[in-house]
Order: structure tokens, then C-alpha cells, then sequence
């Protein structure tokens, strides 16, 4: 499973990519309007998709079909790694299809039910966006969209990549994967949680104490640099 980072926040993804754990990374809007500050758009964009190896889906903010396909080729023009992410409505699936057929490559954002998963397929999305947190927030089990979308498309064969968004803890990551997403896209408190387990800590702890109390030298950053 691919591992995405949903951040907009160059030092996150510079540190997530400096560890080898980032295959992606999504953007959208709020995130952008987190870290945007008084650079331009178009410099804050291009620094994101150089910054990684992988696909960078970048959002459109028109809402109709025209509007969409002209901003998705200026998202596109900036980096060959940019995936122009549309929004799940009618217009959006028609841009999606228009795009498609231009070769680039499109996410299909906002989904959150099955039906709309398979509309975005036929429509020939690269990957599709279903929003698990989001359903949750309103009490519906969201996770369960994941196995439904993964079961319609192997069914008929679809291409496109099941992207789990919205993703709130690292047991979303876990179920996510168990049900067969494609990839996972996480904010970046969520990927170093990933990371992080109480008892890798307290041992590391003990191993460190038991080699210093047996007076086996223990190399030290300083050291190692040397
Ligand atoms: C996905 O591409 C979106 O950017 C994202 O996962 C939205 O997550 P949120 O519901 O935490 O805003």
C-alpha cells in the first residue's frame, strides 16, 4: 500500500521524504490557505511537486466543467507529477473525463459513497478520494465505503486507485489497509504516530542501560559524524 502525506507544509514533507516513507502527497485548499502566507500560489505549488517523487494531486477551485478542465492543464503544466484534483459532482466527472483524455491524470476528490466511487472510475480517475473522517464525524461508519468501493471495483476490473482521505488516527491507516485501499493519504501527526509505540521506546531504554552497565561503548551522533 502506497503511503501519501496530506500536507501542504514543505518541512513536513521534506522530513517525511528524508525517511523514505512518503509514495504521494494530496493538497487542497485549506491546506494551501494554512501555509501560503505571502508567497505566491504558483511558487508555493511548484516547490511542492518538486519536492517529492511521486504523484502531487493539486486542487482546482472552479466548479464548472470549462473552468476546471482550464485550470486542471495550468495545475498540470507545472510539474509532470501533478495529479489535478476535481471535485465528485457532475461537472467535476465530465472534467475528469475531459482531462483523462488529455493524459493527465486526475483524483477525483469529495467522494463518500460507493455510487460515486464508480462513477468517478468510469469517468477514468486516477485515484478516487473517499473521505472516511468525515463520514465518521457524522456518525456513519466511514471505513465501510473502502471495502464496498474495493469489492465494485474488482468486480469489473477498474484501474482506478482507491485513495483513503480524511484519515484521523492510525488505526484508519490499519483498517484501510486490511480492506485493501490502494494507498492512504495522512496528515503528518498521523504518519510520525504511525511510527511511535510506547514499548519500542521503554526497550530501545533498556537495551541502551544494559550495554552501558556492561561498559559496551555506545556510538553517539558526535561519533558516528566523525
Ligand atoms: C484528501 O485529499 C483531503 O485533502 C483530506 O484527506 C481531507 O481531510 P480532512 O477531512 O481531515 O480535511
Amino acid at each position: 500500500m502506497k503511503i501519501f502525506v496530506d500536507t501542504a507544509d514543505l518541512k513536513e514533507i521534506r522530513r517525511a521524504a528524508k525517511a523514505g516513507l512518503i509514495d504521494g502527497i494530496t493538497t487542497n485548499p485549506s491546506l494551501l490557505s494554512k501555509v501560503l502566507g505571502d508567497r505566491s500560489l504558483a511558487d508555493c505549488l511548484k516547490e511542492i511537486a518538486d519536492a517529492v517523487d511521486g504523484p502531487v494531486s493539486l486542487e482546482v477551485l472552479a466548479t464548472d466543467t470549462d473552468g476546471m478542465v482550464a485550470q486542471g492543464r495550468e495545475l498540470a503544466s507545472i510539474a509532470e507529477n501533478v495529479v489535478v484534483k476535481v471535485p465528485l459532482t457532475e461537472d467535476g466527472l465530465v472534467a475528469c473525463r475531459q482531462l483523462r483524455g488529455e493524459g493527465i491524470g486526475v483524483n477525483v476528490t469529495l467522494c463518500f459513497s460507493p455510487s460515486q466511487a464508480l462513477l468517478a472510475a468510469k469517468a477514468g480517475a486516477r485515484f478516487v478520494s473517499p473521505f472516511i473522517g468525515r463520514i465518521d464525524d457524522i456518525s456513519h461508519e466511514g471505513m465501510g465505503i473502502i471495502s464496498q468501493i474495493r469489492e465494485i471495483y474488482d468486480n469489473y476490473g477498474f484501474e482506478t486507485e482507491i485513495l483513503a482521505a480524511s484519515i484521523r488516527h492510525p488505526l484508519h491507516v490499519v483498517e484501510a489497509a486490511l480492506l485493501g485501499a490502494d494507498i492512504v493519504t495522512v496528515p503528518p501527526e498521523v504518519l510520525w504516530k504511525l511510527v511511535n509505540h510506547p514499548l519500542t521506546d521503554r526497550g530501545l531504554e533498556r537495551f541502551i542501560e544494559d550495554a552501558r552497565k556492561a561498559d559496551i561503548e555506545i556510538p553517539t551522533r558526535e561519533s558516528a559524524e566523525a
